[in-house]
């Protein structure tokens, strides 16, 4: 499903002549990368605008890719078949691990619901010593299908389109998330100042 098989044999790697710890020194540290993945309405994209704005308010630059918007742009050649899905969380671990690389937090709330492309971000992160953290948003089906914020679930119910994550498209939770935030933990705000907390230890 996950297609990295790479069409590159004219191409070699240029290495910059910029070490790591010269560009982390301006930028308060390391980067790293903050992935949000739960169900569309599960608050991931609410979590991490303020999880932006409070990294960029203590001082670490942080930029968010949210899969909606990412969509608009670079994702826009893609649907939600599976294989979409995995070229889309391809593309963008790609981005987030070129954003960490620079020194920034990126925080990235994907719907991300297959195992292995996330755990695929994972290792791209791991393969260049780049702290990556997973952050299951989970929000059960019921609460998100209630908050229909963009009225898809209820476009699925009807017919009207298909393939909707967790009605008639898989979501894979994920089995060992780095945290966990369920909508009794608190507002978006109060989740992204704990996820602040936590992530802050990393970037030394
Ligand atoms: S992912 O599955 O490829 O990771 P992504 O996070 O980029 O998804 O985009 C999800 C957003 O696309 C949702 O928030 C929702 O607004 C929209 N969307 C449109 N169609 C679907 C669908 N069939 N399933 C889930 N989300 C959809």
């Amino acid at each position: 499903m996950l297609n990295t098989s790479l069409r590159t044999s004219n191409t070699r790697w240029h290495a910059p002549l910029v070490d790591r710890e010269t560009r982390t020194s301006l930028t308060n540290g390391a980067g790293l990368t903050c992935w949000l993945t739960g169900l569309s309405g599960s608050g991931k994209s609410s979590v991490a605008v303020e999880l932006e704005q409070q990294l960029i308010a203590s001082g670490k630059p942080a930029y968010l890719l949210d899969g909606d918007n990412l969509r608009q742009g670079l994702n826009g050649d893609l649907g939600f078949s599976a294989e979409d899905r995995s070229e889309n969380v391809r593309r963008v671990a790609h981005v987030a691990r070129l954003f960490a690389d620079a020194g920034f937090v990126s925080v990235v709330p994907l719907i991300s619901p297959y195992k292995q492309t996330r755990d695929f971000a994972r290792q791209l992160h791991n393969e260049a010593d780049l702290a990556f953290v997973e952050v299951f948003i989970d929000t059960p089906l019921e609460v998100c299908e209630s908050r229909d914020p963009k009225g898809l679930y209820k476009k699925a119910r009807s017919g009207e389109i298909q393939g909707m994550t967790g009605l008639d498209a898989p979501y894979e939770a994920p089995e060992k998330p780095d945290y966990v935030y369920a909508p009794e933990d608190g507002t978006a705000k109060e989740v992204a100042a704990k996820l602040l907390e936590s992530l802050t230890t990393l970037f030394v």
